[in-house]
């Protein structure tokens, strides 16, 4: 901490934090990840084989493991994303040399030799310490197949799927706590109507049954970014009584959201490394349209579901951007610079800002495939971790800690770059838990340095540390060849005086305080 006495300056922006108030839990779920057999996610990121050069348990890369285990990392989506309206899970069962082939029709006409299948993602689950989230297949499997899958998964006793499973050599049923039913099937999972939509996930999602201790949160496929008509549509449909809304929801538990961040749009997504200041601030609007959509879906399910019964579950978000040159334009490999860091760490803001309404989220994807925490060089083998992981290391305190709502008592700096609102330039939120406060703090601004005063009410802090992830550029990454160019270092540019914490971002900064209380 800064030891200057002087007096902080009145211009700054000052917000109360009642430190005795504690708001609603942060699920840790919201900081889930997501794992699809496109590109080099699944093969090379997570599962090089046995024989592999690279250290590996089981054929699944021991550093890859140890990384994300660091930043405890709660949930796993798998198999897609799009992928997972063609997978058929048979195909990814017993003995691996007797597996069937396909081709990876969504993501460059691959062959899938289905080596990783069931039983190596669950194992991938076990040694990550995480939860399984897994998507069935709507767009072209059978309610059958999917109830089956999940027999097979969870069903203890005797059935013909858990006589398979364990004939395949797993004894004890797994814990499967997530299961989509369908991913993007107002697109590649069907190209559906919400309103035919609605009435196949009542269907599927009614054979997706909680066995013996297993107890299922089934998340319905959701609108596409500000599809508000399917939020509603699906919303009417599973609240079975309209005029009684204590009523318990219908077949599943949850819907989901998806929304990227591009540049510019879906057609012109912007280069990862090479981007103007005007597309830095450019970008930053776009990634901030996150809280307008989770407001206005919350507002629809609130409409039939008060009681927020019913969770929203971003289970794809994050930045895209064109794929590095000279690789597979279908392997949606990316860099991932200063930039991505600050739109995942304004976005962790909007989560925990909706998180009454938001349960779940799912960054996209996990390794070498579009917002990845961690990458590898595919010549060397090497893992790189990204600027984005070190934001996922530095808010790990959120997990499951009860919000503190941060009340601005004047504007926060704004620029006006054309776009219909200006765009907010400094991004907060506080939570706690276990006698600790984290507070994070992104400055989006190219520029300038932005000071924050936070009014600091009901609890004495007695200590504090602090940290920032920051850059020489704004396009800084890390490579093999220099893996350490955007870390977090220890920070010191703040004071605590009378209670009011003063706190001076650099431009391009994300800023996390931790402080102890009293
Ligand atoms: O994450 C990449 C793809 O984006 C997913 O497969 C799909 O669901 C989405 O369109």
């Amino acid at each position: 901490m800064r030891t200057t006495e002087s007096a902080p300056s009145p211009q700054a922006p000052r917000a109360v934090v009642n430190l005795d108030v504690p708001g609603p839990t942060i699920s840790r779920h919201i900081y889930g990840h997501f794992a699809e057999h496109l590109g080099r996610c699944i093969y090379d990121g997570f599962f090089v084989g046995k024989d592999s050069q690279i250290p590996n348990v089981d054929g699944l890369r021991t550093d890859v493991i140890d990384a994300l285990k660091a930043i405890d990392i709660p949930n796993l989506r798998w198999p897609g994303g799009c992928f997972a309206d063609e997978y058929h899970w048979r195909d990814g069962i017993g003995p691996v040399d007797q597996r069937p082939t396909m081709v990876n029709t969504n993501w460059g006409d691959v062959v899938e030799d289905n080596s990783f299948g069931t039983h190596e993602f669950m194992h991938l689950c076990e040694l990550l310490e995480t939860e399984p989230y897994i998507t069935g297949n709507v767009g072209s499997g059978t309610v059958q197949e999917m109830s089956e899958w999940v027999d097979y998964l969870t069903r203890d006793g005797d059935s013909p799927m858990a006589r398979l499973r364990r004939a395949n050599g797993r004894e004890e049923p797994w814990k499967v706590p997530f299961f989509g039913i369908g991913n993007e099937s107002w697109g590649c999972g069907g190209n559906m109507t919400p309103q035919t939509y609605a009435a196949e996930a009542r269907r599927y999602a009614t054979y997706v049954r909680n066995h013996g201790g297993n107890k299922i949160t089934r998340v319905a496929c959701g609108p596409n970014t500000d599809d508000y008509q399917w939020t509603d549509v699906l919303m009417r449909d599973l609240v079975d009584c309209a005029t009684c809304p204590k009523a318990e929801p219908g077949p599943y538990q949850a819907i989901s959201l998806h929304h990227y961040t591009f540049t510019h749009s879906f057609q012109d997504k912007g280069q990862a490394t090479r981007f103007s200041t005007a597309e830095w601030y450019n970008t930053f609007t776009h990634a901030w349209w996150m809280d307008e959509l989770l407001t206005h879906h919350s507002t629809i399910m609130d409409r039939y579901d008060p009681y927020r019964k019913v969770g929203l579950v971003v289970d794809e978000w994050g930045a895209w951007w064109d794929v590095e040159p000279g690789t597979n334009p279908a392997f949606l490999y990316q860099q991932n610079t200063l930039r991505d860091a600050l739109i995942a760490s304004l976005t962790f803001d909007i989560f925990h800002r909706h998180s009454e309404r938001v349960i779940m989220a799912n960054l996209a994807q996990t390794v070498n495939v579009l917002q990845s925490p961690v990458l590898t060089d595919p010549e060397t083998g090497q893992m790189i971790l990204t600027p984005t992981y070190y934001v996922l290391l530095m808010n790990k305190g959120h997990h499951d800690a009860r919000r503190l709502d941060l009340h601005w008592v004047d504007e926060l700096p704004t620029l006006d770059t054309g776009a219909t609102t200006p765009l907010q330039l400094v991004s907060a939120s506080a939570s706690g838990k276990d006698g600790a406060v984290l507070t994070s703090l992104s400055n989006l601004d190219a520029r300038d340095s932005h000071t924050l005063r936070l009014d600091l009410r009901g609890q004495e802090v007695t200590g504090s540390s602090a940290q920032i992830l920051t850059a020489p550029e704004l396009n800084s990454h890390n490579t093999a060849q220099a893996p350490d160019v955007v870390v977090p270092a220890a920070f010191t540019d703040y004071q605590l005086a009378d209670s009011v914490l003063t706190v001076t971002l650099p431009r391009a900064s994300f800023v996390t305080l931790s402080l102890t209380l009293g």
